[in-house]
């Protein structure tokens, strides 16, 4: 069976990645240092599964760490999901973010390479495309970043490239995601930001069962089908199935390739707020608000190319995303109460 190693598998997408990986027949192994998840995800996972799943509480800036894992596993795949990812705390946290995430990125493809572990899948995002592109974006698109973690994808991504052509045995796919929610049917995992969650799908979680009191609609004056900003969601479990499709390619081919995971179509902030309440049959109160700084009015992916190279696509639909999303959320807040 193929090993493969989650960096950071712990987290949101890590962990329903995990998931999918071991449904598809592959033996997983994670490191995380638990920054911004907890160690039982991994009880939660094996328990689910009923499989055993080798954990390490570490950090992959540790050099020496990672080449332990290789020596302990005979890994053959690497996704790579360990950063730091809030916008805004990379504004006024910079250097934290370029220190963790390229840092982490360079310890692991210098002990992939000494280790002789040939593949790797880099969670990227679609923040690396310049605001001025086409709403649709395609891949081949000019790239460009309005904070800090964006441009640390955009230079994991291109750190990436060098390396991979500077050692033709390397072969990597950066998978640029659109906006991941949802969480898994079975409520046994789901995201849980910290504090006052930024994204909307979340704080849409939070209104539903309480916690907060309405949801702050930021603009309602953009050019678009109800003047509220249109993003491309996509269920976490499809995303996770796009790793193990992206696994599956690179068994079989060769390079070094950026593509889009998204489902191809948008949906504005009210259409959203419509969807769950009607997935849920319930209530989101909202206000509108001014618009938030550095938003754009509408971004999707153009998801063409995983399509035709992964044979990969979305099939979950909002009202998927959003039933699963307050199914996992309900939860939560029985376990807190
Ligand atoms: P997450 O925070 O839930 O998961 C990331 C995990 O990495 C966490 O468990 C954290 O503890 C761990 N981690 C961070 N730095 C580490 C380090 N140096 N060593 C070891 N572990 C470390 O985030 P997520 O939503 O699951 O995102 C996974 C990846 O996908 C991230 O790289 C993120 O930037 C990227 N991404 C996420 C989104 C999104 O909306 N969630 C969108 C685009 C890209
Ligand atoms: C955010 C990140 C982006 C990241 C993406 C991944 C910012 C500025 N950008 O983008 O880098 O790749 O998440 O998921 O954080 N909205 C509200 N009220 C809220 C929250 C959001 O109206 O409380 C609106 C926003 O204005 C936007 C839409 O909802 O129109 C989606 O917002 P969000 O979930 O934050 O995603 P992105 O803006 O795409």
């Amino acid at each position: 069976m193929s090993k493969v190693l989650l960096t950071g598998g712990m987290g949101f997408i890590g962990s329903h990645t995990a998931v999918s990986l071991i449904e598809n027949g592959y033996d997983v192994v994670i490191v995380d240092n638990l920054v911004n998840s907890e160690e039982d995800v991994v009880h939660r996972l094996e328990k689910f599964k009923n499989v055993t799943i080798p954990f390490y509480n570490g950090d992959c800036r540790d050099e020496n760490l990672l080449d332990k894992i290789f020596n302990e596993h005979d890994i053959e795949i690497v996704i790579h999901f360990a950063g730091l990812k809030a916008v805004g705390e990379s504004v006024s946290l910079p250097l934290e973010y370029y220190e963790n995430n390229l840092n982490a990125t360079i310890s692991l493809l210098k002990s992939m390479l000494k280790n002789k572990v040939h593949k790797l899948v880099f969670s990227s995002s679609a923040t690396v495309y310049d605001e001025d592109n086409p709403d649709e974006r395609v891949e081949g698109y000019k790239l460009g970043c309005t904070n800090p973690y964006g441009w640390t994808k955009f230079m994991c991504e291109q750190i990436i490239r060098d390396t991979c052509h500077a050692n033709s045995q390397l072969n990597a796919i950066s998978l640029r995601y659109f906006n991941p929610v949802g969480a898994h049917p079975s409520g046994i995992i789901g995201e849980n930001p910290k504090g006052v969650p930024n994204n909307l799908m979340p704080y849409i979680q939070q209104v539903a069962t309480g916690v907060r009191d309405y949801l702050r609609v930021y603009g309602n004056d953009y050019d678009t089908v109800d003047g509220t900003g249109v993003r491309d969601y996509i269920h976490v479990c499809d995303l996770a199935d796009a790793h193990v499709a992206a696994s599956k390619y690179l068994q079989n081919n060769k390079g070094c390739l950026e593509i889009n995971i998204g489902t191809g179509k948008g949906a504005s902030v009210l259409e959203m707020v419509e969807a769950f309440e009607k997935a849920n049959k319930i209530k989101i109160p909202y206000k509108i608000e001014a618009r938030r700084p550095g938003d754009v009015a509408i971004n999707y992916a153009n998801a063409n190319k995983a399509y035709k190279l992964l044979g990969w696509k979305a099939t979950r639909t909002l009202e998927d995303m959003c039933k699963d999303a307050y199914n996992w959320q309900c939860n939560l807040q029985k376990k807190h109460n």
